[in-house]
């Protein structure tokens, strides 16, 4: 232990035990100064090959101006130095996007890395408890590429031998806060290696106006909104079922009526039902004109429309059967989408058991059954717990809006979730900054993707209605 104390001092220590007469004397060697320099010269050396390695580019564009002035004279290297920096700005303002994409990002990158990443590495990882202090040496998570995207900073990382990504997963706070950031989000990249998203601005912060109706019909994913990565949201409808959570006023409304809005020019041409079922009559009731006969509001009118979907879909099995798989929409035999706000109207608060029992029967028969003969159903509900809704775990693609408490976020997107950085819980609730807002895990993804819906305003119903309504309803 005494050899390792630095300085003159340890040479004074001694130690000893009262009662004994054994006395230690600490060897202290000396270490010559030359030895000390070229150890320091080595790092500087490797440290030096390491960044050329890493950051060529940076290194180069720092090197030159230095070996232009050592060979020309600092005049002469001015004046060579000064075209690049002009034509890059050049650049930057006659062709931003190509400028961004090519330079841009990577220079950004290049800062960050520098300035928050490496900076702040150290302390965070241990502050943090991702990396240890063992007798004097740091083991730290080792820092890997840094990537910026328009709205967010990627940052790969080794860990530690040893770690889960559970362990990252439950230290998100102190990750975002460490580095600057409004959230983190983790995800496994490769075995023994993750991918840490620290976003730098929201793109999702704006509502967003109701998308252009589509000229094609069209009964593929339905563009709904956007995703936080800037890229359009699509909802795939036909062949799954979908089940949206999200507290009062979370924005419900929008992915339903954003649904109906890509589908109705498929509704139109004959390829898509849409049948709707409004138990609250606040939702599907503004644009009733759009379902023709197939919109119930009463619980016994709705359990009579989900029965008469259950026929059809029985039907269509038994015609199927021994033919075809998988349902692929034509005027004989269209998609039929269901609709169904407020789900836990028909189910959990219904007061006459016999309804309740029939319209669960019903919706459980058409989520377990339908997918494969084209029925489909789209259900919005505000309280995603079991009591509420014993069915959620037969829709395979769910939506988390905006939920009052945390551990309602594993309900709807299931185990881990939240721990990913589906953060539902803390969505606004201010209507501008939060409604649509959410998070969407797809079956084939474990990690949440963060959406905003289109705002389908009372008017677009209104003009979707009176477009769209079978002749004679509008
Ligand atoms: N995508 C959106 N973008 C911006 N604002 C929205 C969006 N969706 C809804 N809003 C705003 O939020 C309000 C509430 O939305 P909505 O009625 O869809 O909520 P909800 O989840 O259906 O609530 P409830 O459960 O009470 O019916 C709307 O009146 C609208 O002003
Ligand atoms: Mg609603």
């Amino acid at each position: 232990m005494f050899r390792r104390l630095p300085g003159d001092e340890a040479r004074n220590l001694v130690t000893t035990t009262p009662d004994t007469a054994v006395v230690f004397r600490p060897a202290v060697v000396t270490t010559p100064a030359i030895l000390t320099l070229i150890i320091l010269a080595g790092r500087i050396v490797v440290g030096l090959v390491r960044a050329t390695w890493r950051h060529p580019i940076a290194m180069l564009a720092a090197a030159t101006p230095g070996v232009l002035t050592l060979l020309y004279g600092w005049r002469a290297a001015l004046l060579l130095s000064t075209p690049t920096p002009v034509g890059l700005l050049a650049w930057a303002l006659t062709n931003r996007d190509s400028f961004a994409r090519l330079v841009g990002w990577r220079l950004l990158a290049w800062w960050r890395l520098i300035w928050v990443y490496r900076r702040h590495w150290q302390p965070v990882m241990i502050v943090s408890g991702l990396g240890r202090h063992i007798r004097g040496r740091d083991y730290l998570p080792r820092l890997g590429k840094i990537t910026c995207t328009p709205w967010a900073d990627l940052v790969s990382v080794r860990m530690l031998k040893g770690q889960a990504v559970k362990d990252w997963a439950d230290r998100i706070d102190h990750l975002a806060q460490g580095f600057g950031a409004t959230s983190c989000r983790v995800a496994l990249s490769q075995a023994g290696r993750i991918t840490l998203t620290f976003p730098r601005t929201d793109p999702l912060a704006t509502p967003l106006p109701a998308l252009p109706l589509l000229a094609e019909p069209s009964v593929g994913a339905v563009e709904v909104g956007k995703q936080e990565d800037g890229q359009p949201w699509r909802l795939k409808m036909h062949g799954t079922h979908v089940l949206v959570a999200g507290a009062t006023g979370a924005g419900k409304g929008s992915i339903i009526w954003s649904v109906i809005r890509g589908l109705l020019p498929a509704a139109r041409a004959g390829l898509v039902e849409l049948w709707a079922l409004d138990p609250k009559l606040m939702e599907l009731s503004y644009g009733r004109a759009l379902f023709g006969p197939r919109y119930a509001a009463t619980p016994e009118n709705c359990a009579d429309l989900l029965d008469r979907a259950v026929k059809v879909m029985q039907e269509r099995a038994a015609r199927f059967a021994g033919l075809q798989r998988s349902h692929i929409p034509t005027l004989d035999n269209p998609f039929v989408l269901v609709v169904v706000d407020e789900v836990a109207f028909l189910t959990a608060y219904q007061s006459d058991r016999e309804l309740r029992r029939r319209i669960s029967a019903a919706l459980a028969t058409l989520t377990t059954q339908g997918r494969a003969v084209g029925v489909g159903v789209l259900a919005a509900l505000q309280d995603p717990r079991k009591e509420v809704m014993n069915i959620r775990n037969l829709f395979p693609d769910k939506i988390a809006l905006r939920l009052d408490e945390s551990e309602q976020v594993d309900m709807v997107l299931g185990d881990g979730a939240r721990d990913r950085g589906a953060l539902a819980d803390h969505i606004s609730p201010v209507p501008e900054l939060g409604a649509g807002v959410g998070y969407v895990r797809l079956e084939t993804s474990p990690n949440p993707i963060r959406v905003r819906a289109a705002y389908v305003s009372d008017t677009d119903i209104r003009a979707m209605a009176d477009a769209f309504a079978p002749s004679g309803d509008a």
